[in-house]
């Protein structure tokens, strides 16, 4: 499974790449809005850096303004993913960039049938929401499982972007009904790696090594 990061953040970018796991960033207007840099020079940084897909978000509602915003954004970087919310107008504005080769992360996906609609109009990412389902006591690792087995069932390419990840056990369960991507916050990326007994267990050998003879 592919590993994202989601932060719009460069350092937080910088640090997750040295760990060797990034494989790409999503990006979208509430965390663009929390960065002092200007929006295109920061995700032209992000994408220099990042060696996958960078999504960057349209904020156009109508497909005929979708279009030109989004070649714009495609425009900054070969590794920019346009962001587009799901609905009828994001809908054809995914079959008009999808034939002119420009990749679409359709967004705000809460139910199977939007990521089967994504997917028929070209969409190269679906981008189901789970945390924010589990925050209205829905199960979003159950929307994740119905996509997964759709677009398998039809052997669809588009690739499905586990999104609003609150914890590691997030991950872990999209990793296990094989999910493509999970796109994971700066602060979850880091829980994934540490565990206290992997703590305590080098406190221990360090502390049995002072006593070996060398
Ligand atoms: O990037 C989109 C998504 O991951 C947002 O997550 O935490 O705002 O629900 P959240």
């Amino acid at each position: 499974m592919k590993l994202f990061l989601d932060t719009a953040n460069f350092d937080e970018i910088r640090e997750v790449a040295s760990w060797g796991v990034l494989d790409g960033v999503t990006t979208n207007p509430s965390l663009c809005s929390k960065e002092t840099v200007s929006f295109e020079d920061n995700i032209r940084r992000i994408c220099a850096l990042t060696p996958g897909p960078v999504s960057a978000e349209c904020v156009s509602l109508k497909a005929d303004e979708i279009v030109p915003e989004a070649r714009a954004l495609a425009g900054l970087a070969p590794n920019v993913a346009v962001k587009i919310p799901v609905g009828l107008e994001g809908l054809k504005a995914t079959k008009t960039l999808a034939g002119e080769g420009v990749a679409v992360n359709m967004t705000l996906v809460f139910s199977a049938g939007q990521a089967l609609l994504a997917a028929k109009a070209g969409a190269r990412f679906v981008s189901p929401f789970i945390g924010r389902l589990d925050d209205i006591s829905e199960d979003g690792m159950a929307l994740v499982e119905e996509i997964v087995e759709i677009f398998g069932n039809y052997r669809i390419e588009t690739e499905v972007i586990v999104a609003s990840v609150r914890h590691p056990r997030h991950v872990i369960e999209a990793a296990r009904l094989g999910a493509d991507i999970a796109t994971v916050p700066f602060a979850v990326m880091g829980k994934l790696v540490r565990h206290p007994l992997t703590d305590i267990g080098i406190e221990r050998f360090l502390a049995d090594w002072r006593k070996v003879k060398t």
